[in-house]
């Protein structure tokens, strides 16, 4: 009789574990394969609270990291996986790219995963409406990005008696005294994005938000052949002087290292940058200023990272991916990331104590160029117009930037017919 009790209660607990353990299967142990280009010290930073994230919740993550700021080899990996027919779970796509992906029919719907946690009040409409396709969620937002900003060092400026510039005519005055002062005026990196990021920022500044929107976003044949363009061009090609000769292959966060040392005065870059000054232990206001770029501080252009997810066959890393998407959207991950990556949180209504003043003057703009209509996308981070076009207006201005003998004329000319790429 003992004995037979004894066989049956090992007869249960041999139940249990193997209940357990098939519960265990079904709610855990799927893996993630991420890609992204947050290699820098402030990304990286930010990337591993991604990690964190999904770990904690018991997936397994695979970095698929591609070096190049801007993202433009990541999206040349990422296209030859997916045709390969060996897509990662998600990748970092964004803007109108993203709907050339869901075009292609490989990525999955997260309608229940957005359903379920209320994303259609979460995130901002202008920002939703970018993460669907055909009315589906195809890809979480992850924050918000400012590109417009002037980064400075403050004791630079001080030792060299130069005011922070507002304006453009300003900036150039700037520059000269910092130059008399025996530092590197603006402090530029040297990859085609880096310039056409510079551009965005003298375009929106010489021509406003409306020259901004119809040459840059709408690709308006008018104002591309404009004066106002021209100036643009012009301008552009004077801030060059004041950069340094060994900018070319220089990498962005190089260029932040720089303006961190002193070595230069001035960075214009979205506040990824300000994830370098982070990184390094610098403090806003005190080690390294951040203001609006020249002649921009009633607008905004802006940059959202975001993970499209791909469709996967393997159930367990369906679900992994599910977490993903979920995770992303959560404040305490909203928080945590942004902190690092020197955005703001995409998600709204979220507490900004932690946040420094450079992200509440963006958070602050962010709703207020909003209201008045003076928020437009970044076409240097493809968020204003398809990558064919992006792509060769990028590649005119770069040339434009490293060769001396192009004319504005020229340069001018060849930007209106890239913008007709399709
Ligand atoms: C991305 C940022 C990234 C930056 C530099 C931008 O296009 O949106 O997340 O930090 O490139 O790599």
């Amino acid at each position: 009789m003992r004995k037979l009790i004894d066989i049956k209660k090992t007869l249960v607990a041999a139940a249990t574990v193997l209940l357990t353990a098939t519960a265990f299967a079904q709610t855990t142990g799927g893996e993630v394969e991420v890609l992204h280009w947050w290699t820098s010290g402030g990304e990286a930073r930010a990337a591993a609270a991604l990690k964190q994230q999904l770990q904690q919740q018991g997936h397994t993550w695979r970095d698929f990291a591609v070096a190049g700021g801007g993202g433009d080899n990541a999206m040349t990996v990422l296209k030859s996986r997916v045709m390969a027919g060996n897509p990662p779970s998600a990748a970092q796509i964004k803007g109108p790219s993203l709907q050339e992906w869901g075009e292609l029919g490989v990525l999955t719907n997260l309608n229940d995963v957005a359903r379920a946690g209320n994303w259609d009040n979460l995130v901002p409409r202008v920002i939703g409406d970018i993460m669907k396709h055909n009315g589906n969620w195809i890809a979480v937002p992850v924050n918000v990005h400012r590109v417009n900003w002037l980064w400075t060092n403050p004791e630079v400026f001080r030792r060299a008696g130069a005011r922070v510039p507002t304006n453009w005519d300003e900036f150039f005055v700037a520059a000269e005294a910092l130059r008399r002062a025996g530092v590197i005026p603006l402090a530029h990196g040297g990859q085609n994005w880096q310039d056409f990021t510079l551009f965005e920022s003298v375009a929106l500044g010489v021509g406003g938000t409306d020259f901004y929107r119809s040459a840059l976003v709408q690709l308006d044949q008018t104002a591309l052949r404009s004066a106002t363009m021209t100036r643009v061009l012009e301008t552009f090609r004077r801030v060059k002087a004041h950069t340094d000769r060994n900018a070319p292959g220089r990498d962005w966060n190089l260029a932040t290292a720089m303006v961190i040392r002193g070595e230069a005065g001035m960075q214009l870059m979205g506040d990824w940058a300000k994830g370098e000054f982070i990184a390094a232990g610098r403090v806003p206001g005190r080690d390294f200023g951040c203001v609006a770029a020249p002649g921009t501080a009633n607008a905004f252009t802006f940059n959202v990272d975001s993970f499209a997810m791909f469709r996967l066959r393997n159930e367990a890393n369906t679900r992994a991916q599910r977490d993903l998407a979920n995770a992303i959207l959560s404040p305490e991950f909203q928080e945590v990331f942004n902190l690092n990556k020197g955005s703001i949180p995409v998600r709204l209504n979220m507490n900004l104590e932690r946040f420094d003043e450079c992200a509440r003057m963006s958070s602050r703009d962010f709703v207020e160029t909003s209201r008045r209509g003076t928020l437009v996308p970044s076409i240097a981070h493809g968020m204003a117009v398809r990558s064919a076009a992006s792509g060769a207006m990028q590649d005119v201005v770069s040339q434009f930037w490293n060769d001396d003998r192009v004319t504005v004329q020229n340069a001018q000319e060849r930007l209106a017919r890239a913008a007709q790429t399709r």
